[in-house]
């Protein structure tokens, strides 16, 4: 018998021979024109230097995070007509290094179906996207899944046969995000829906080949208090166990817990391939505590397991949407297993943007603001003793936010003003630093080996200016960060 994956290559010979619909290169092409035409329009007052951004138009979802011919791929939802959400494509992006990305033609346009979130596989030398089709007839919603590939990582064709999932297990219209890898002799892949009783879950399939699909399990559901909708599930592997990551939809506010209106967090447990039973050891825990966080997506890479997401919120305010543009990536993090949680780190290679001009290092006195242009790496070790409180707003004034720790209450917070808090309490490992990344328009900061993450968007006018409101000398280090992503 022929092993699935000769069946796989066979089959797919087969559709490029003659059977596949090609989405129009012309399209394409005069996508690429009006993007190109466009992008001098936008207002660059809030574009970002070293985050993936919408290149016009407006960006969600981070899709297809993947690997292939020595590249990282990076691929988003993309509307490019309007910075409001609209018509589905897949936008795409490719670095060497998780930190320097070039712009690459549109992968996706919407055709019969707008091409919703889903991710990409590797199967020989093709690289596969799975997605959800969204089709909306002004009757019904349906969701099934697509498949579309490509030979060069650039050019993608969409399959003839789609759907390869047509419908989920209990008809369920919300079944989407389909995310997809390998594991032994089977593709295995997880789709995000719903209960009959309106409870999120999530599904697994296994397939030998791509094309065909057995729905296996319910790999984790709802109780109830988690939400109504799980959205972007991941699944994988991490220090010797199982991560299923999602984006709930409707977990209700609690205490500190939850304050955005979606949220993206995890369980961790086991799981075991013959009975293909996830058994959760850990509760849900959100994997990034600030204002802008949601659908995050990985890959895996070296042995490592690389995340990003996409820094902004649903029903939020997103200031440059009257610049012509909405919507980021955070910068990519490692992550790693640490006791009962996931611990994010920025990529080595962010180091590599640090300018040699401009460094700065000593202590930090009460009557300097220190002043950046739009981006700074800001590190310092701080005793947990006394507070640590810094104001960072616009040289010309804009949004203001307080970054603050408090010895009492042992948490760390970022403020936005007006009641528009996220804070989580710290317990550090024995690294007690903290490490900032600003840029025109975002703040990503990691505490400790990265304990505790928050990303949120904070609009400042002009550079930035941080401000010393501690009780306590810091001894700082700061770096201006190179571009890397072209205007
Ligand atoms: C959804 O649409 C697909 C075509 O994309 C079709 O094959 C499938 O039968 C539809 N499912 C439902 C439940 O209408
Ligand atoms: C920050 O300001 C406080 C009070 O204004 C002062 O006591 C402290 O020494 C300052 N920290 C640094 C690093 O200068
Ligand atoms: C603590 O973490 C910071 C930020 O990642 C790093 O620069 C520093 O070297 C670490 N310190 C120690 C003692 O490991
Ligand atoms: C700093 O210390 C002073 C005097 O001890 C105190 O009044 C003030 O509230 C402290 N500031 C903060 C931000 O805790």
């Amino acid at each position: 018998m022929a092993s699935p994956r000769l069946l796989f290559v066979l089959s797919l010979v087969a559709f490029i021979n003659g059977q596949v619909v090609k989405q129009t290169e012309s399209a394409i092409e005069e996508l690429e024109k009006y993007i190109q035409n466009k992008k001098p329009e936008i207002n660059q007052r809030y574009r970002l230097h070293y985050h993936v951004a919408a290149p016009v138009g407006w960006i969600n979802d981070p899709n297809g995070f993947s690997y292939y011919k020595g590249e990282y791929h990076l691929f988003y939802q993309f509307y490019p007509y309007d910075s409001v959400w609209g018509p589905m494509h897949w936008g795409h992006v490719t670095s060497p290094d998780l930190v320097n990305w070039k712009w690459l033609p549109t992968a996706l346009i919407p055709g019969e179906e707008y091409c919703f979130s889903g991710s990409a596989v590797v199967a020989d030398d093709t690289m596969v996207l799975i997605y959800t089709a969204h089709i909306d007839d002004g009757k019904h919603v349906n969701q099934s899944q697509y498949l579309a590939f490509s030979e060069d990582g650039v050019k993608f064709v969409k399959y003839e046969g789609n759907p390869v999932i047509p419908r989920s297990p209990n008809g369920s219209p919300d079944f989407r995000d389909p995310k997809a890898w390998r594991h032994g002799e089977y593709w295995y892949v997880i789709i995000g829906s719903k209960t009959d009783d309106g409870r999120g879950r999530v599904l697994l399939y296994r397939s030998s080949d791509l094309f065909d699909w057995e729905f296996l399990t319910v790999l984790g559901e709802s109780d109830g208090k988690l939400g109504y909708m799980w959205e972007c599930p991941d699944f994988f592997e991490l220090d010797g166990k199982f991560v299923l990551l999602m984006s709930p939809q409707g977990i209700e506010p609690q205490g500190d817990r939850y304050k955005n209106l979606h949220q993206t967090g995890y369980i961790i447990g086991s799981f075991n391939y013959a009975t293909f039973e996830f058994i959760p050891e850990v509760e849900f825990q959100e994997l990034d505590y600030g204002h802008d966080f949601y659908a995050a997506q990985t890959t895996e890479n070296d042995g490592r397991r690389y995340v990003v997401g996409w820094f902004n919120m649903w029903e939020a305010p997103h200031l440059e949407e009257t610049d012509g543009w909405s919507g980021a990536m955070t910068i990519v993090r490692e992550m790693e297993l640490y006791e009962n949680r996931i611990l994010m780190k920025p990529v080595k290679d962010m180091a590599s943007l640090r300018e040699e001009e401009g460094y700065i290092a000593g202590d930090w006195m009460t009557n300097q603001d220190l002043s950046f242009d739009k981006t700074a790496e800001i590190l310092f070790e701080n005793s947990l003793d006394k507070n640590v409180e810094l104001l960072l707003t616009g040289i010309d004034g804009g949004q203001k936010v307080w970054l603050r720790w408090s010895p009492t209450t042992k948490k760390v917070s970022v403020d936005r003003g007006n009641n528009d808090v996220r804070q989580v309490e710290w317990v550090p490992t024995e690294n007690k630093s903290w490490r900032i990344f600003l840029d025109a328009s975002t703040l990503e900061l990691f505490c400790g080996e990265g304990e505790v993450v928050f990303s949120s968007r904070v609009y400042p006018d002009g550079g930035w200016k941080v401000t010393n409101l501690s009780n306590q000398t810091l001894n700082v280090e700061t770096f201006k960060l190179k571009r890397s992503i072209p205007v």
